[in-house]
């Protein structure tokens, strides 16, 4: 009998199923290599990635800079751990704290630790500072916040599929409904509330924007409170929304700001939570690390994945791709029985399809758009995320709209 001959993208997937663990469920495409705003599969097939590994790729895969800061310094030194000083720290330290305006910075891996990071921070800050009795402390977060998949991460989840069997959970945690100032000024009656832990917008959630004017007064809420205001911008940061931050849209200053993904241009973990010395100093020598935070590869790789945020300008051409993207989705959805409706800011963006969240509809067209060369994945069902990198001229955009626009057409003709 004749056995049927793999491909080579059915080779690699028939492997992951066999001896991986399935808590993925990816879009049957296997790439194999990256540059600028294009990934290749394995067999050659070339797509615009516009996912940007959720935001992490701000800066476009395999950036020379990048790369390059990152091989030089692979040959120099890679890691210390904390137990020592390295050269690289402190002026990566210098760097981060000029760059976003703080006094301090504290260097994790991934998004998740710095949430963590941010909400021990804040329970400290809670018991010795302001003077919350101990184990009372409390953190606000809203619903459908995503910050990751740790037991305290899932702890503040309404979502499900991400908290169910996985209990006890983190107690000193309540969540509100989002963009809602009514409840969340009756949180912080509670004397014990000690931070506000939030997404400026919700990625994760299908890219939710509150309305304008909901970060500022949620963060005037929290300062009449002597509560402190927490922005998780692991995936709003870095010029992802047209801004450098997020929060910066309506003039919010976060006490305490999380990032990560795109801190290294997606060539590896980098977290980091940026405070200032009332907050940052209670925590001392022994009570929160990590053995690769802070690590001279990552240091150097962050230090330069950032300059080439601001040297080219990234922001501010997320901010203009941005617009011309969503006009031409919404002047779409007008006519569109497939596309509902489009909503972001800046290149993170997400297109509401003309189904229940229950429907294959979004996946079969994300299936559709990497046949037409350009990937994307639903979340939440009915709901697709396009996040490019940031580096995509106007000219590839425009490409990239003629693809979603081709291939919802093709949705229409069933
Ligand atoms: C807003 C936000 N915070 C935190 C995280 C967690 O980051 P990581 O997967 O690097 O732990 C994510 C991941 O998608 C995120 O979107």
């Amino acid at each position: 009998m004749m056995t049927e001959q793999l491909t080579r993208s059915q080779e690699a997937i028939a492997l992951e199923e066999k001896y991986g663990a399935h808590n993925y469920h990816p879009l049957p495409v296997v790439l194999a290599r990256g540059e600028g705003v294009y990934v290749w599969d394995v067999e050659g097939k070339k797509y615009f990635d516009f996912l940007s590994a959720y935001s992490a790729v701000n800066q476009g895969h395999c950036h020379p800079r990048i790369i390059e800061a990152m091989t030089k310094q692979a040959q120099t030194l890679t890691l210390t751990s904390r137990a020592f000083y390295n050269d690289k720290l402190g002026e990566f330290a210098q760097f981060m704290t000029e760059y976003f305006g703080y006094d301090r910075v504290l260097p994790m891996n991934t998004g998740v630790e710095g949430g963590e990071t941010a909400i021990k921070l804040c329970r400290k800050w809670g018991y010795t500072v302001k003077g919350i009795p101990e184990n009372k402390a409390k953190i606000i977060f809203v619903q459908h916040n995503f910050w990751g998949r740790t037991l305290s991460a899932i702890s503040t989840s309404n979502d499900k599929g991400s908290y169910q069997h996985f209990g006890p959970y983190m107690t000193g945690f309540e969540i509100i409904p989002y963009n809602d100032l009514k409840s969340l000024a009756e949180a912080l009656e509670d004397k014990n509330v000690a931070g506000f832990m939030l997404e400026p917008i919700q990625g994760e959630a299908g890219v939710v924007v509150p309305d304008e004017g909901y970060l500022r007064e949620a963060y005037n809420l929290c300062k009449a409170n002597n509560v402190l205001f927490i922005a998780d911008e692991v995936q709003t940061g870095l010029a992802r929304t047209g801004r450098l931050l997020a929060c910066d849209y309506e003039d919010v200053k976060p006490d305490i700001l999380i990032l990560g993904k795109a801190l290294s241009g997606g060539t590896m973990p980098v977290s980091a939570v940026l405070a200032n010395d009332e907050i940052m100093l209670t925590l001392k020598p022994g009570q929160h690390g990590s053995t690769y935070g802070g690590n001279p590869l990552a240091c150097a790789v962050t230090m330069e994945a950032l300059k080439v945020l601001k040297e080219e300008n990234l922001a501010e051409n997320a901010y203009h791709l941005g617009k011309i993207f969503r006009k031409r989705m919404s002047d779409l959805a007008e006519y569109s029985k497939v596309l509902f409706a489009v909503r972001g800011k800046g290149l993170l963006n997400a297109i509401i399809i003309n189904d229940t969240p229950e429907s294959e509809t979004a996946w079969n067209i994300c299936l559709k758009l990497a046949e037409n060369g350009l990937l994307a994945k639903p979340t939440h069902g009915n709901i697709i995320r396009f996040a490019p990198p940031l580096t995509m001229t106007e000219k590839q955009l425009l490409e990239c709209c003629d693809i979603i626009e081709k291939t919802i057409k093709e949705f229409e003709m069933q």
